[in-house]
């Protein structure tokens, strides 16, 4: 398990790399946390989320979403993309931390919390995720990650 995650650690070292490269041509905008209700009044939008996506989830999941066989699971079609949206925002602001098996494939390693990411950015990439690699689901709005965001503190 060691080894595999030093594994992981590496591809995510590399791609992060790539990820830096990308950000200069792309920079993530800062989301707008200001006067007219702040983040709860954005539409989510599937292009900003498409940038965020490349930030700080395409070095595990892959370009195409379809991430690493047995390291990080893909985000196509799967019941946490498309399923409940309670669960799928709760896995970007408290991270994943359980043995889970999709497509026959069980993955251990655990996923980082991503609460640093701001309401619209999480509502946004999981709008991305969710109409992308073939997933369609309804997209997430800020609003929806704010009051989970709330219930938690
Ligand atoms: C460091 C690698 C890493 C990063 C970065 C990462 N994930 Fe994950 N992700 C994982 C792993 C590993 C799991 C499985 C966790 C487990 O088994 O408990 C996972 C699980 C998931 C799941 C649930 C399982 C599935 O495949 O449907 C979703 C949804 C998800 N990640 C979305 C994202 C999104 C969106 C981002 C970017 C904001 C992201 N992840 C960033 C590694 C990562």
């Amino acid at each position: 398990m060691k080894k595999v995650f030093a594994i992981n650690l590496f591809i995510l070292l590399l791609a992060a790399g790539g990820a830096v490269a990308q950000t200069k041509k792309a920079p993530v905008k800062k989301a707008s946390t200001g006067a007219a209700g702040g983040a709860s009044a954005a539409k989510p939008s599937v292009a900003k989320g498409k940038v965020v996506y490349t930030t700080y989830c395409l070095s595990c999941h892959q370009a195409d979403g379809g991430g690493v066989p047995n390291m990080n699971p893909p985000l196509i079609k799967t019941s946490y993309v498309l399923g409940d949206k309670t669960r799928l925002i709760n896995i970007l602001l408290k991270g994943l931390n359980d043995e889970i098996e999709i497509n026959g494939a069980t993955y251990s390693n655990p996923m980082p919390a991503h609460d640093f990411l701001k309401d619209d950015d999480i509502a946004n990439v999981l709008s991305f995720v969710r109409s992308s690699f073939g997933n369609k689901a309804s997209p997430v709005t800020a609003a929806e990650v704010k009051k989970l965001r709330d219930a938690a503190k």
